[in-house]
């Protein structure tokens, strides 16, 4: 049954190819940082060609700690920041090659020092990733696993939100039981915040400790996105318990990879997009932000976040 509210896809959220149906033509987030790599991914002496929004650049590490970034064919170098452990590039606009670039993005992650990393190529254009990230619903369809989810049971959600910078906050909340709350202790509140071009951080807090959650996405070109779910922390136990991370956080993002691989096949057969209610609301917000950043032409002073304060409610 199709709920009653519910909203075709804008057309214009991605360009389709005239060439390939189902492709899509770049519309990359520009007069933004993007992660393009973990600080520990690139050597010093060995400069690495990485592919970002369909640019080729070339990043060398210094012995300062530094990276530079320069543009693989031409040279034209790049600004790049490394904060938090991670690698940044801005991106200008081509026009814009002159922009000033905003600070970089601090998330204040527990020791400014990665704990933990996986890394997984999505075969989607970065919206669609987006949309992956920001869909609350799919988690008991999708992420099916004995480890962290049993019950069957759905139960309705009510999040409030507000606008927050170039992005939007779902404000601290107590959330359900689960393993990795249990395991940090405590009373725990949960908040979450997303921000263009593709940052969402889950910061999991008690009186004592936090767990950051980040999760990067940077698209490689038009119908891949590279995503980072990176864990910064300052509680012991999650150190002791790190060997066994990646038994539960790479099926996790495989899964995501699977259902996306499962909608770009539904695109090719010429399958459209429908959004759904309120657990579809994040993403046409984030859908709103990257137009308006957009006419904003990429200026801070020039945009102001179009969203409201809302409260959404949906069933997982
Ligand atoms: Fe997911």
């Amino acid at each position: 049954m199709v709920p009653a509210d519910f909203t075709e896809l804008p057309a214009d959220h991605a360009l389709e190819r005239q060439d390939r149906p189902g492709a899509f033509a770049p519309t990359y987030i520009h007069d933004q940082w993007y992660v393009a790599a973990r600080l520990s991914e690139l050597r010093r002496g060995r400069p690495r060609q990485l592919c970002i929004c369909g640019q080729a650049i070339e990043f060398i590490r210094l012995e300062a700690g530094s990276v530079e970034a320069r543009t693989a064919n031409g040279g034209q170098s790049l600004p790049c920041e490394v904060s938090e452990d991670l690698v940044w590039v801005f991106l200008a606009s081509a026009d814009g090659a002159d922009t000033l670039p905003i600070p970089v993005p601090v998330f204040g992650g527990p020791g400014g020092r990665i704990r933990f990393m996986e890394k997984v190529v999505l075969p989607a254009h970065q919206d669609d990733a987006v949309y992956g990230l920001l869909d609350p619903a799919h988690t008991p369809f999708v992420h099916r696993s004995p480890i962290w989810r049993g019950s069957g049971v759905l139960k309705e959600k009510t999040k409030s939100f507000e606008p927050d910078d170039m992005g939007f906050t779902m404000m601290p909340h107590a959330p359900v039981n689960s393993d990795i709350y249990n395991l940090i202790g405590g009373a725990i509140t949960v908040r979450i915040y997303f921000r263009l071009p593709g940052l969402r951080a889950e910061y999991i807090q008690n009186s004592k400790h936090t767990v950051l959650g980040l999760t990067a996405l940077t698209p490689v070109d038009a119908e891949r996105t590279v995503l980072r779910q990176i864990f910064y922390w300052d509680t012991p136990i999650l150190s002791l318990v790190r060997p066994f991370a990646s038994l539960i956080a790479r099926p996790f993002l495989e899964q995501d990879v699977n259902i996306m691989k499962l909608r770009s096949q539904n695109k090719g057969f010429g399958g459209k997009g429908m959004l759904v209610g309120d657990s579809d609301r994040q993403f046409l917000w984030y859908l709103q932000l990257k137009k308006a950043w957009a006419e904003a032409g990429g200026c801070p002073k020039t945009f102001s976040n179009p969203l409201e304060p809302a409260t959404l409610r949906w069933r997982t």
